[in-house]
């Protein structure tokens, strides 16, 4: 009964919540318990109250709804749970709607109410309700609408640089290959450069020479068969992604191209490449009708494995691509064999299989640090490769390259011309208008650090990569999984994950500020689990002995975490109780509010129902007792069943326990009628006073008194009884405001 009074009752709050929070987003599906945070004015006072109003209310007393309704109170406010739980990503989130509240819109904007869309989710129950780990299902977001109104500049200005500032810092991202420092100098180009859309070649012809600049210096880096006088083939792109779309696209039209002039079907093309491939390829695939043929990795093998990828290659293969610079590990793949193998299956078969190079971030590596590594254009099957002049290129985010070897590994029906711009202008890309400054930025790089520099540079990057894994196996937990040829970065899994995770670790770096991801390795080694640090200029030999020491750090704790949680369990689930005990502190803490909230109203009630008992501590002219009614009943309790038994404060729980109205009315007794505004304290001499039957020898008074004991005494008993009765029911309540309660204190956890 009172697990179905709790399921109900926790429906019904579950219901209350979701009902008020559809007053706002017109949703009435359960909502997660958390979601309710955000919003100011919704408490879980209220929605209890409403919860209880419909369920249990109608089944009890006045004093017991009274004293629920007192009990109400104590639950925790919104504040209090946001800010009480050590719980770093609600109070993040409580910090930046607090500061978004107070630089933009106070709490009785309108607006600000209509503009939090909850997040609804379909698979929570009553029961499940509010048992959701936090971070998992903290999920809201602000739908924003256009304001109807300006605001001045400066306000805008500082809302969103305040807003910014709960971003993480670029510069500890150690997740990322792109650039995140560049020169001052560079900086004010690209300011002044900001409004220039790219694609105006004829308004900005300055800035079209530069990119042409660009992409002939990169195809002599890689080597292309171009003359001293010539014009390299390839683009400025926004990243590596739309270059391997272009050089996709390009293959796959000279394939079609070859298979129509033999007569043969040209409808399945499919390109060769290793399961460790960037994200891109597989979005270029799906976008351009391209099959990926998958080499799938092994065992201390971690790229494309050159054998098995020609072995993979069929007549509808437009082309293999390999990576410089593997995405997961950096590794550089075997272009040099990749190209033999093809040449000799080239030479069997009489296809033409060519080979495209993804050198996102190896491009421009290979050429400064590893000169004599032939990946590129030295290779005749090489056709075209990418490079992310944003990564390794020393650039900010939004500059990419593509190269084609010659002139006819560029399909011309691919490049489209306009002259409404004011002159013929080719273009190649997916996209028309873009800004200027990155290939400005590019250019920049280039002439300012010129070899020297960039190999400097990188050879920079590969100490610190260098210092980083002897910090790291010095641990003695780590496998290196970086080769020392590839990307500088370090990619490292642990050689014990059976007490914590690379997950684990990763997560826990985040309190320093380090971004270092932790992901699964691609098939067929998804059981290898890596961490990454990508080394990039800006990432100093200082903060490398740093990273290490929190490394080292945060894995001891966690050691040190393990062991104790080993000790306490190996004392026969101890540890559970400690961490049960902890929670019911917890939840006693709010109990103990509940109890003496309740204990005001059952006061009040003994006093409407009892009028001549004296329940105020002041010291009374009649009896002489203190006010506690079991005290002031003693002669009479002695007879009977023995009534509540006084405690003197602090006392410990008599035994048998009795009901919490009764231990509350102790402890807040003289206070009570302060608090109630009851009347004041009657004598002893009840209005209906029991007839008076004379005994043998006794005087008039002392049968007066004998009789008030014998009615104080039975009014007692039907007292204890109704105490009782209420009792059951204050359990049930109990019952389920600790459910509540436990609840909370999971969701804090
Ligand atoms: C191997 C590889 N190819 C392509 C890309 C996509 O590059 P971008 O971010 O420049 O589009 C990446 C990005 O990390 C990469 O590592």
């Amino acid at each position: 009964m009172t697990h179905l009074t709790t399921d109900i009752f926790l429906a019904s709050l579950a219901d209350g919540v979701s009902t008020l929070l559809a007053r706002d987003s017109q949703n009435s599906d359960w909502v997660s318990f958390n979601c309710v945070f955000p919003i100011r004015k919704y408490t879980l006072k209220k929605a209890a109250t409403a919860a209880y109003q419909q369920v249990c209310a109608p089944y009890h007393t006045w004093a017991v709804r009274t004293a629920v309704s007192a009990g109400m109170c104590t639950l925790p406010t919104r504040d209090q749970l946001l800010l009480n739980p050590n719980e770093t990503y609600m109070v993040v989130t409580h910090k930046k709607f607090k500061s978004l509240e107070a630089s933009t819109i106070d709490d009785t904007n309108e607006g600000y109410e209509n503009a939090f869309e909850i997040l609804h989710y379909p698979t929570i129950t009553a029961t499940n309700l509010g048992m959701l780990p936090i971070k998992d299902n903290l999920v809201f977001k602000r739908m924003f609408k256009m304001p109807d109104q300006s605001i001045p500049k400066d306000a805008a200005y500082q809302i969103i640089n305040d807003e910014l500032m709960l971003d993480g810092n670029p510069r500890l991202n150690l997740a990322s290959f792109v650039t995140t420092w560049m020169e001052p100098e560079c900086d004010k180009l690209i300011m002044s450069s900001i409004n220039k859309n790219y694609v105006d070649m004829d308004m900005y012809p300055v800035t079209t020479e530069l990119q042409n600049r660009c992409v002939n210096m990169i195809a002599h880096l890689f080597h292309a068969p171009v003359g001293e006088h010539d014009t390299a083939i390839g683009v400025g792109t926004v990243g590596s992604s739309e270059a391997i779309m272009l050089a996709g696209l390009a293959f796959k039209r000279k394939w079609q191209e070859n298979r129509k002039s033999q007569g043969k079907t040209y409808h399945n093309p499919n390109i060769v490449i290793g399961s460790n491939m960037q994200v891109c390829w597989e979005k270029f695939a799906r976008y351009f009708d391209v099959d990926l043929k998958v080499v799938n990795l092994k065992e201390d093998y971690y790229v494309m494995d050159p054998v098995k990828a020609v072995e993979m290659v069929d007549e509808n293969t437009i082309c293999v691509a390999a990576t410089l610079g593997s995405t997961m590990t950096g590794e550089f793949e075997d272009v040099k064999l990749l190209n033999e193998l093809l040449l000799n299956k080239n030479k069997e078969t009489g296809w033409n299989t060519p080979i495209h190079v993804d050198a996102a971030s190896g491009g421009f590596i290979a050429p400064f640090i590893y000169p004599d590594l032939e990946w590129d254009f030295r290779l005749p099957l090489v056709k075209s490769i990418n490079a992310s002049g944003h990564k390794y290129g020393l650039v900010y985010a939004g500059v990419g390259w593509v190269v084609w070897r010659t002139k006819e590994d560029l399909p011309d029906e691919l490049i489209f011309h306009i002259n409404y711009l004011g002159s013929d202008q080719p273009t190649f890309t997916l996209n028309f208008s873009k800004g200027s400054s990155q290939i400005i930025a590019q250019y920049y790089q280039f002439i300012r650090l010129g070899f020297e520099g960039y190999e400097n540079v990188m050879k920079n990057c590969n100490e610190n990569a260098r210092l980083l894994k002897e910090g790291l196996e010095k641990t003695g937990r780590f496998n290196i999984i970086s080769k020392d040829i590839g990307v500088p970065l370090l990619a490292f899994s642990l050689k014990d994950s059976s007490r914590y995770t690379v997950f684990d670790i990763s997560e826990s770096l985040r309190r320093f500020g380090w971004v270092v991801p932790a992901y699964t390795m691609p098939p067929d080694v998804q059981h290898i689990s890596v961490l990454r640090v990508v080394i990039r200029e800006d990432f100093s030999h200082s903060l490398a002995d740093r990273l290490i020491a929190n490394i080292v750090r945060v894995v001891n704790e966690m050691d040190a975490a393990k062991s104790t949680d080993n000790a306490i369990n190996t004392r026969d689930g101890e540890a559970s109780e400690d961490s049960k005990k902890e929670v019911k502190l917890g939840i006693s803490k709010y109990w103990r509010r509940f109890v003496h909230a309740m204990a005001d109203q059952a006061e009040q009630y003994i006093y409407q129902r009892f009028p001549y008992l004296r329940l105020d501590d002041t010291p009374s002219s009649s009896s002489g007792s203190d006010s506690d009614p079991s005290e002031s009943s003693t002669a009479a309790s002695q007879a009977e069943a023995p009534p509540p038994a006084p405690a003197p404060e602090p006392a410990p729980m008599p035994s048998p326990p009795r009901a919490p109205a009764w231990d509350g009315l102790r402890r807040m007794r003289g206070q009570a009628r302060k608090m109630t505004g009851l009347p004041p304290r009657r004598q002893m001499a009840p209005i209906d006073e029991p007839d008076t039957i004379h005994e043998v020898g006794e005087s008039s008074h002392q049968a007066e008194l004998r009789a008030q004991v014998h009615q104080i005494s039975q009014d007692l008993q039907a007292l204890r009884q109704d105490v009782s009765q209420h009792h059951t029911l204050l359990e049930d309540t109990r019952t389920t405001v600790l459910e509540i309660l436990t609840s909370h204190l999971t969701l804090m956890e």
